[in-house]
């Protein structure tokens, strides 16, 4: 192997955070929190799993992709469905990061949800492996992160992900991650019949996405959100 292609991954510049009550991340810049203040991981099943129907869908080779990596708590709470489930085989989840997390702070984000101790403690020494070699394969995942700015990365993305995770910071505070240029590319990136969810409501979100193609449905949000999006690649 040549030297260039041994090279890590040093090239990011990690998230700045604030913590409120010592608990919750806050990005200093987009001023927003890294999940509900409420209860990030039942947002998470609100959100992602139960919305893209993931307890019915998950089988061998299933792939997920994801704009925003962060704590990694989707990541960890799909593996935790995964094996709830019992099921057989590999799933692949690919996120897309610009700012992430320092290896500690993400642990430190992830010990306010005990319901994963069992698995966020697998991962403790592998978050730092993950920044630097941008993957991590395991017995029953594979997971690729690929850093930089989302809009230009995935420009060179080759995946057909059978869902989306859309998990930017609020539209007002992050529209960089609502663009639709972007969500064509999300589009492009979507097999057929694949799904996605946010838990954006904003009509912006919505309308770019229907202008990628999406067929687009607001639904019920989780929490104080009376509304989410999700939507279809018919
Ligand atoms: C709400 S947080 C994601 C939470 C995450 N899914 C989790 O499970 O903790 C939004 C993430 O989007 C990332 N982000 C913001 N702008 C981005 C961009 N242009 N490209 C890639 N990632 C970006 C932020 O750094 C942050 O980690």
């Amino acid at each position: 192997m040549t030297k260039e292609k041994c090279k890590p991954l040093t090239n990011y510049t990690y998230a700045d955070l604030v913590w409120r009550n010592n608990r919750i991340p806050i990005a200093q810049k987009f001023d927003d929190p890294y999940y509900s203040l409420d209860n990030g991981l039942e947002e998470v099943r609100h959100v992602f799993l139960t919305s893209n129907k993931l307890p019915h869908r998950l089988k061998d080779e299933f792939k997920i992709a994801e704009l925003g990596f962060g704590t990694g708590l989707n990541f960890l709470s799909t593996l935790w469905q995964w094996r709830l489930k019992k099921q057989k085989g590999v799933f692949f989840y690919t996120s897309f990061e610009a700012f992430p997390m320092r290896p500690e702070e993400m642990i430190k984000a992830q010990s306010e949800f005990p319901e994963l101790s069992s698995i966020k403690n697998e991962f403790l020494s592998l978050w730092s492996e993950l920044l630097e070699k941008g993957k991590l394969n395991g017995k029953d995942y594979s997971l690729k992160l690929i850093l930089g700015d989302a809009r230009h990365t995935i420009k060179n993305a080759k995946i057909t992900a059978d869902c989306w995770f859309l998990d930017g910071f609020s539209p007002a505070k992050n529209p960089e991650l609502w663009e639709e240029e972007l969500l064509k590319d999300v589009y492009r990136c979507t097999a057929d019949k694949g799904t996605l969810s946010t838990y954006s409501a904003a009509g912006i979100v919505r309308r770019n996405l229907s202008s990628a193609g999406f067929e687009v449905e607001r639904v019920q949000g989780f929490g104080r959100k009376r509304h989410m999006t999700k939507a279809i690649k018919k």
